[in-house]
């Protein structure tokens, strides 16, 4: 078998690429700076549970926005296929309360393809000829900082994408941690202390914003108000 890109990691950089897309040419991560992107992979344009996926981000593509997050789709068909899709889904389909749904973000014209590769959109044993659903949050910077695939059968959650997005930003932008399920307006995580005598410490001071389960496991109040306060940032 050909030789494999490695997957790429959080904490690297997003591998650049210079693509043709539906909505022009992109040069990425270099078109985004300073801005949150999803890049993401679906199997194949006219199929049943990318064409639900598609609408879903298309009616949640401004709440992205508004968080300061791109959207940015790829599958490993050509340019015409894609604007032919995307025109079938505006004019004809209409699903689950969606429709008259217009993709206006860049869906990335990969047929050779060098980006799925790249970023192990393409893995064999599920599949030799088409992407699976990977997602690649990319922060300002162009770093990934969170990476989830999915199978081909298996539509992603969207609610779960923007609680990922947005569990980022709080963590960039209130030095926290945040627990299993967290969404705006729980408790977050204090970081773990460095010393134990300031483990101790904080345990003795443990007041009506703050409560430690033991010396390793602290979480403080921070209210959704400044959670969105802050959120695109
Ligand atoms: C779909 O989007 O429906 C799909 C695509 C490839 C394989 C299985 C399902």
């Amino acid at each position: 078998m050909e030789e494999m890109n490695a997957m790429p990691r959080i904490g690297e950089k997003a591998p650049e690429f210079e693509a043709v897309t539906t909505q022009g040419k992109i040069k990425f991560p270099h078109d985004y700076k300073n801005k949150w992107v999803i890049l993401f992979s679906h199997p194949s344009d006219f199929t049943p549970v990318c064409t639900s996926e598609f609408m879903t981000f298309g009616k949640m593509q401004k709440e992205f926005e508004d968080l300061n997050c791109q959207l940015v789709g790829l599958s490993v068909d050509g340019l015409y296929s894609h604007i032919a899709w995307l025109r079938t889904i505006k004019d004809k389909i209409r699903y689950r309360g969606m429709e008259n749904i217009e993709i206006t973000f860049p869906l990335i014209d990969d047929v050779t393809m060098n980006v799925a590769k790249k970023y192990r959109m393409i893995q064999p044993e599920e599949s030799q000829t088409a992407a699976v659903r990977a997602v690649f949050f990319i922060d300002p910077e162009g770093v990934i900082r969170a990476v989830i695939y999915y199978p081909l059968a298996l539509g992603r959650n969207f609610d779960e994408l923007k609680r990922v997005l947005i569990g980022l930003q709080t963590v960039d932008n209130f030095k926290v941690a945040l627990p299993a399920d967290w969404r705006p307006g729980d408790e977050v995580i204090v970081p773990t202390a460095s010393t134990a005598q300031i483990a101790k410490e904080r345990m003795e001071k443990q007041d009506e914003n703050m409560q430690c389960y033991d010396w390793f496991f602290c979480t403080k109040k921070l209210s959704k108000e400044d959670v969105e306060s802050k959120l695109g940032k």
